[in-house]
């Protein structure tokens, strides 16, 4: 095959700040440095696969201008676009999977889209390695506010989630000293606890719980109580939401929105009634949610989301197929997609970063 003339660059996944940066740097790379042209496919596979005509976004100069500082995606984003289960709702309302994987090459070739660069996490990672065995010619860019992803040392989008929840941590701070309260904040980490252990250590978290390391309610009061002891009457506890006590599971609560089916939720609040009752302090939660994915990207992500977009357009130009591109140290480099996928990023306890934790007084409820 000689070297693509057109890109499709899909967003699969929840968004993340730092898309936009690597849509960015791909069109830029592939015009500028090799003569290619570039089109978005809109919400993951759904611009390509839907019934519907196709979703196809022309990104040329003015399509990416003005992009580098807004969060989510230009080109839109989706958990339920997956080529192999493909979501089709029958005339009845009722939803039903089907394989349309064998779709894909004919309607990119139907578009004269010759590779595809591919951003995501680990689920969308797995559908590219999926796509590389067809023999349709891919490479990844990995994405997580998570950072959860293998291979890569970070991910663009965990930076400015960390300082969103930074932010939160120093406002609840004042007002919980004022009030004289415990403070318990819910962050996203559904696997991992790294948002969680990071944001807490900016923001000089009190107690810190993680998926990683189960804990135990009356280690949270004790070290409530300690504080209360030397006159420090109020506390911030920074709650994974993956978080689970030692025995027990992740909190999951019905979700309404989806016909009442059990899903992550609710850590914080657990916690804080495990606590209730054992403490001389009021309670109040938060639940951070999605304003943790959404807003400007950082300086950080804008940085490694524009090296990442510009290494990924050379390893469609060099048609280094199946590949992802990765930061490891201060290099970005590439690994196999396939060694990328299926194992999960967990925080080390007995880390660096969580002995410095501890080491500053915080409690990881263990
Ligand atoms: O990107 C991963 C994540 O941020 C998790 O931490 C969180 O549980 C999940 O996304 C929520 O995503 P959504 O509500 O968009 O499915």
């Amino acid at each position: 095959m000689t070297r693509p003339k057109r890109i499709g660059i899909v967003t699969g996944g929840g968004d993340c700040p730092g898309l936009n940066p690597v849509i960015r740097a791909v069109v830029k790379t592939a015009v500028q440095d090799y003569g290619m042209s570039a089109v978005g496919i809109e919400d993951g596979f759904n611009g390509l696969l839907g019934d519907g005509p196709a979703g196809l976004i022309e990104l040329d100069g003015p399509a990416i201008r003005g992009i580098l500082h807004q969060g989510g995606t230009i080109i839109g984003t989706t958990n339920n676009g997956h080529p192999f289960r493909f979501p089709v709702r029958a005339p009845d309302g009722s939803v039903h999977m089907e394989d349309r994987s064998a779709l894909l090459p004919q309607r990119l070739q139907e578009h004269g889209i010759e590779a595809l660069v591919i951003v995501g996490g680990d689920g969308t990672m797995a559908i590219a390695q999926q796509l590389h065995s067809l023999g349709i010619p891919v490479v990844g860019v990995p994405k997580t506010i998570d950072n959860d992803l293998s291979v890569t040392d970070t991910t663009f989008g965990f930076d400015t989630a960390c300082n969103i929840c930074m932010e939160a941590i120093d406002r609840l701070h004042t007002t919980a000293a004022s009030h004289d309260r415990a403070m318990f904040i819910e962050v996203m980490g559904r696997h991992v606890g790294w948002i969680a252990l990071s944001a807490g250590l900016a923001g000089g978290a009190d107690v810190i719980l993680i998926p990683e390391i189960p804990y135990r309610a009356e280690q949270i009061v004790e070290k409530i109580q300690q504080r209360q002891a030397r006159g420090r009457n109020f506390s911030i506890i920074v709650v994974a939401e993956g978080a689970m006590p030692v025995g027990g599971g992740p909190s999951m609560l019905p979700n309404p929105f989806s016909g009442g089916r059990p899903s992550l939720g609710g850590a914080a609040q657990r916690v804080a009634l495990e606590v209730a009752g054992h403490i001389d302090l009021e309670i109040r939660v938060t639940v951070l949610g999605h304003v943790q994915r959404g807003g400007s990207p950082s300086h950080l992500d804008r940085v490694l989301g524009t090296r990442f977009g510009h290494a990924a357009a050379r390893l469609v130009a060099e048609e280094r197929w199946g590949q992802m591109v990765c930061l490891r140290g201060t290099e970005i480099t590439s690994c196999a997609i396939s060694d990328a996928i299926g194992q999960l990023k967990a925080v080390d306890p007995l880390g660096q970063l969580v002995q410095t934790a501890r080491a500053t007084g915080i409690s990881f409820g263990d």
